[in-house]
């Protein structure tokens, strides 16, 4: 009998309607458009606005879209894995705050941090669960309010992040189809150069941490870039080699969308072509966890039955990692 694979047999992302532009962020922080744009590719970014919204809202309104296209109702996910940094509240969890409001009462669920390689960390995570034969749908989303930890007087971070998110399902199949393989990396050094200081047991709420900006991600923007450019490049040209795949092989890459620069460096270092590179950073900013099922959703009328993704991604930790996907149907 042939391994059991866990398929990606649908996609659907969410992103709020508010736009905030670069234009936007030159009446607030000393910026303008041009410097955001060349150094990040960023025009603009989605903003949940609003009493009480939290990440849940956003991964609500994807899952409910997943759930339509692939003809599933909620009482049929057994898992829901969210990949988020900004859990509605420390607990409990988001995924549980989503079962409910959709009604998945057969569902258990979890969150998964791993900053923004949380939905890399959750996607070969919830693979495992199909591959067991245990489970039958699993449901990954990757969603992040990063608004809600931005301090919109840094202009060294304001301008990057953004809030969005998406849901995929994954299915078991005998079919050559899904998630192939994934190679995930951490290195917990990297802590100062990307954190929340406050918030945490560590260093709990108080009238000083909200006065000194300890519950904003706070990040030594060049430092990181030098990690993200090496780590996130290496390891997607990794799980090439691992598997014997050319650039020729690949049909996509979808990498994580903090940086254009970063991005550009990866698919050089694969030996890829623009065209061959999910881009909407100049949409979307920085999502977090968001970035790559958002990626997936906007391209999926361009996927085919049987086409090669690597996805990969670096973010805080520091995490970082990559999978290569072999895509399950055609355009519907
Ligand atoms: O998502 C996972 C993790 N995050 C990332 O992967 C992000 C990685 N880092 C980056 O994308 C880039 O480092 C940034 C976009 C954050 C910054 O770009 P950079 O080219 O690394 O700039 P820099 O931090 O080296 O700063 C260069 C200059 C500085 O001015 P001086 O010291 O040269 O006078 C900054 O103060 O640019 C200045 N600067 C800005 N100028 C205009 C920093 N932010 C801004 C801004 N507008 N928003």
């Amino acid at each position: 009998m042939s391994r059991i694979q866990a398929a990606i047999t649908g996609i659907h992302g969410y992103v709020p309607e508010d736009v905030l532009t670069n234009k936007d962020l030159e009446s607030m922080v000393d910026t303008n458009d041009e410097w955001i744009t060349t150094r990040t590719g960023i025009k603009e970014r989605r903003i949940l606005k609003g009493e009480d919204q939290g990440t849940s809202v956003m991964a609500v309104k994807a899952l409910e879209g997943l759930l339509r296209k692939t003809n599933t109702k909620a009482e049929e996910i057994d898992l829901i894995i969210c990949a988020t940094t900004t859990p509605d509240m420390v607990f409990p969890a988001t995924a549980n705050v989503i079962a409910n409001k959709i009604g998945a009462v057969n569902a258990f669920g979890y969150d998964l941090q791993a900053a923004c390689s949380g939905f890399i960390y959750a996607l070969t995570t919830g693979s495992q669960f199909i591959e067991t034969g245990k489970y039958k749908k699993v449901v990954v989303i990757g969603a992040d309010k990063m608004s809600s930890i931005v301090d919109y007087t840094d202009r060294t971070t304001c301008i990057i992040f953004g809030d969005g998110g998406g849901a995929l399902m994954l299915e078991p199949t005998e079919q050559d189809f899904g998630i192939k393989d994934s190679i995930l990396r951490s290195d917990g050094s990297g802590e100062p150069y990307l954190h929340m200081k406050a918030g945490g047991s560590r260093r709990p709420a108080t009238v000083d941490t909200v006065n000194n900006g300890e519950h904003f991600a706070r990040q030594e923007g060049a430092m990181v870039f030098k990690f993200a450019v090496k780590n996130m490049a290496d390891i997607a040209a990794e799980v090439m080699e691992k598997n014997g795949l050319s650039s020729d092989d690949i049909a996509y890459l979808v990498p994580h969308q903090a940086n254009k620069r970063i991005i550009d460096a990866t698919a050089r270092r694969m030996g890829i072509g623009d065209d061959k590179v999910m881009l909407n950073i100049h949409k979307y900013g920085n999502t977090t966890s968001g970035t790559i099922p958002l990626c997936l959703h906007d391209y999926e009328h361009q996927l085919k039955k049987g086409d090669n993704l690597i996805l990969a991604a670096f973010g805080g930790g520091f995490t970082w990692g990559a999978i290569w996907v072999k895509w399950a149907y055609d355009p519907k």
